[in-house]
């Protein structure tokens, strides 16, 4: 399986990323981001760009693909929606419309969230935006498109978050995580967990196109 990867400096992409290269089912992973992962390995190639409202300068070398895991995305805290959306809507749907011309038999998996709004119309901005993605995504002509909605992430193997927000979460929970995964495995999954389950539904789809937490776990 060739495998295109967004995000893969964050805490999902890294987990997925670790995953991939893990998986002897893959036999390579690009990964696209504006900077390194500092990881090196046989089976990894890293495009750097720049411009995540324009593929064009790569198209030629976003070709070939089974599947997208689009790892890529920012928190809301803080951002005015414009720039949100950029970021959320923009980029996603700019990556899947470089992709879906020459991949159209790719899987593309997104990392959204839980609470994601499908309606569009809801009173929270981030599930409004995300919605929106999602709801376009499934709309492009890939041959199936998946929407993982993840509540709490537990990062497993040194990886850490980007996002302050997060990283502050996380030290503040610290040790209560493992706990809280026991407690409510329906609400909280691990880096790991959403790795293995990206690769096992782009390997032998999955019955529903969203994936909640539990949903997650399940696979
Ligand atoms: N963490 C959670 O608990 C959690 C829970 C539910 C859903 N999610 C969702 O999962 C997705 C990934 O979250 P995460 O926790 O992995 O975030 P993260 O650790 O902050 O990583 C974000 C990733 O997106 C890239 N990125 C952000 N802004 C960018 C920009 N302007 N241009 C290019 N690349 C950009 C970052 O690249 P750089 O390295 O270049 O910054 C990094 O690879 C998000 O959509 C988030 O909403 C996360």
């Amino acid at each position: 399986m060739q495998v295109v990867l967004f995000g893969a400096t964050g805490m999902v992409g890294q987990g997925v990323l670790r995953e991939c290269l893990l998986d002897p089912d893959v036999e390579s992973v690009v990964s696209v981001g504006r900077g390194a992962t500092g990881h090196y390995h046989p089976k990894l190639l890293e495009l750097e760009h720049s411009n995540f409202l324009d593929f064009s300068a790569i198209e030629n070398q976003l070709q070939g693909f089974d599947a997208c895991f689009f790892c890529l995305g920012v928190s809301s805290a803080g951002m005015s929606e414009e720039n949100y959306e950029q970021v959320t809507y923009g980029f996603t749907i700019a990556a899947a419309r470089a992709l879906v011309p020459f991949d159209p038999k790719m899987t593309f998996i997104y990392v959204s969230g839980a609470g994601t709004d499908s309606t569009e119309h809801g009173r929270s901005m981030w599930a409004r935006v995300k919605g929106k993605t999602e709801n376009e995504l499934r709309r492009l002509p890939f041959r199936a498109a998946y929407m993982f909605r993840p509540g709490l992430i537990v990062p497993l193997h040194g990886i850490r978050s980007k996002t302050r927000v997060y990283r502050l979460l996380y030290m503040l929970l610290g040790p209560l995580l493992p706990l809280l995964k026991g407690r409510f495995p329906k609400y909280v999954t691990t880096t790991e967990q959403i790795g293995r389950a990206m690769l096992k539904v782009a390997k032998h789809g999955w019955p529903k196109p969203v994936l909640e937490t539990s949903d997650i776990n399940e696979v």
